[in-house]
């Protein structure tokens, strides 16, 4: 029998902090340094058009429909489905996104450590012109020791404000640290508009060209879409478990949508004018961006202001770190609070079982790219492994399994109630949103997964 334990679980204290936390856990890596080199090699505004539409069309009723399981069972994501549709299979996408927020976050923890080290160095203005970065960048990732120590010492910050609690750690620390960042963005935006490259900087993220556009690239719109909004792992859910009675559903959703897309096209305005501002520097390098191309562009843009240089590059790195840290709380609480309220332990015990089993596994993902570089699993090493199995098949099969459990698991009227809060808001296009939760969201979700699977 399933232990309510709501009278005795952490809430978000106000609308605000809902909005910032959930908001948090959605930008992320996925859109400061994945999204604008999305933009960059796949279209241009092309891309951008396709990713909102994949955004509000099929993420955000994901979104609601998780919010709709959490509010409504107040239970972690596996208790959500035992409170709500008890001895019935759908349970198994409650376990499928614990695990899903294992493996997110022993992979992304490896990034996030790396971002930890470039902070460091920023700060410390060791990333000083006349080096060659890519040898640099690929020295340390494949160094044994140490990525994996900048990995432990990330994890731990993320333990700590998990550990604290709901009110006190998450919400307290997004309310913080995402007006800083946002802040942050605005600056380093306005720093970048002014540079010499910026007009061929815009014209090359924000120019259509839709020839570009493949099945292939549509595919990635949508999986960049539900990465960037944190949906299909219960990871919202988990959060609306902490909502009060009072939070509107819809507008809330809303709000975090357009506010991470916002900050994923914003990156874009930071990171292209920098990068076209230095001749000789290719805009699509990948990964190695941030890492690699980043540094050179920071010395070279700011050579005769060297100080302004060390201020953007330590303020840009900052704000990767802050983006890494908002989100990575709230994949580590998937599994605390499903440990804590599963097997009755503490919440600290919860977190630090959580924060063990996460640097066991991100250290297989660091080491595989330095001495376990070699050690193959279907192909693929440790860290493309969880990447794979996450983004391109746990997120997406969560994302049907949650709206098909909504709409077609759950009473009607259960349903309308989250979303109205009981009768007493009103909702405008609450028929449309219904209609996207039970046929547009898995319909096309599932289209676009089957083509994953084929391929
Ligand atoms: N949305 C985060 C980003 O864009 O970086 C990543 C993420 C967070 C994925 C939380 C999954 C999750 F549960």
């Amino acid at each position: 029998m399933y232990v309510d334990k709501s009278s005795d679980r952490g809430s978000f204290g106000s609308r605000l902090g809902v909005i910032l936390a959930s908001a948090g856990s959605a930008v992320g890596l996925g859109n400061i340094w994945r999204f604008p080199t999305e933009v960059g090699n796949n279209g241009g505004a092309a891309f951008i058009f396709i990713y909102l539409c994949f955004v509000f069309l099929l993420a955000m009723p994901v979104m609601l429909a998780e919010f709709v399981i959490g509010r409504g069972s107040k239970a972690n994501t596996v208790g959500a489905y035992r409170t709500l549709a008890p001895g019935k299979p759908w349970i198994v996408a409650g376990f499928m996104g614990v695990l899903g927020g294992i493996l997110v976050l022993s992979f992304y923890s490896v990034v996030a450590g790396w971002t930890l080290h470039y902070t460091v160095e920023s700060v410390a203005n060791n990333l000083t012109a006349g080096q060659d970065f890519g040898a640099l960048f690929n020295q340390f990732v494949s160094n044994p020791w140490k990525p994996l120590i900048f990995q432990i010492l990330f994890l731990l910050m993320t333990h700590f404000v998990v550990a604290r609690g709901v009110e006190r750690g998450i919400e307290r620390f997004s309310k913080v640290m995402m007006p800083v960042l946002l802040v942050i963005i605005v600056v380093l935006m306005c720093c970048s508009l002014t540079m010499p490259g910026a007009g061929d900087g815009l014209r090359y993220l924000l120019r259509p060209d839709f020839s570009k556009v493949t099945t292939g690239v549509v595919l990635s719109a949508m999986g960049q879409a539900f990465f960037s909004l944190s949906v299909g792992l219960g990871c919202l859910a988990t959060y609306a478990s902490y909502f009060r009675p009072e939070m509107p559903l819809v507008s809330s959703a809303f709000s975090v949508c357009v506010l991470d897309s916002l900050v994923a096209i914003l990156s874009g305005f930071i990171i292209f004018p920098a990068v076209f501002s230095v001749p000789g520097v290719s805009p699509d390098a990948g990964p190695g961006l941030v890492y690699i191309t980043l540094p050179h562009v920071f010395n070279e843009a700011f050579a005769s202001l060297p100080l302004l240089g060390y201020l953007f590059s330590g303020m840009f790195y900052v704000l990767l770190l802050l983006a890494a840290l908002t989100s990575t709380i709230s994949m580590h609480e998937i599994a605390t609070a499903f440990i804590h309220e599963n097997y009755h332990l503490s919440r600290q015990r919860a977190a630090v079982l959580v924060t063990l089993i996460c640097m066991l596994l991100g250290a297989a993902c660091s080491l595989s790219f330095g001495p376990w570089i070699d050690v193959k699993i279907w192909n693929r090493g440790f860290f493309d492994l969880f990447d794979f199995l996450t983004a391109k098949f746990i997120m997406p099969l969560g994302g049907i399994l949650i709206t098909m459990f909504v709409e077609w698991y759950l009473d009607r009227q259960f349903v309308v109630d989250q979303l109205t809060n009981g009768g007493t808001l009103r909702v405008r296009g609450l028929r449309v949103l219904l209609f996207l939760i039970r046929w547009v969201a898995p319909i096309g979700v599932g289209i676009v997964f089957l083509n994953e699977i084929a391929n």
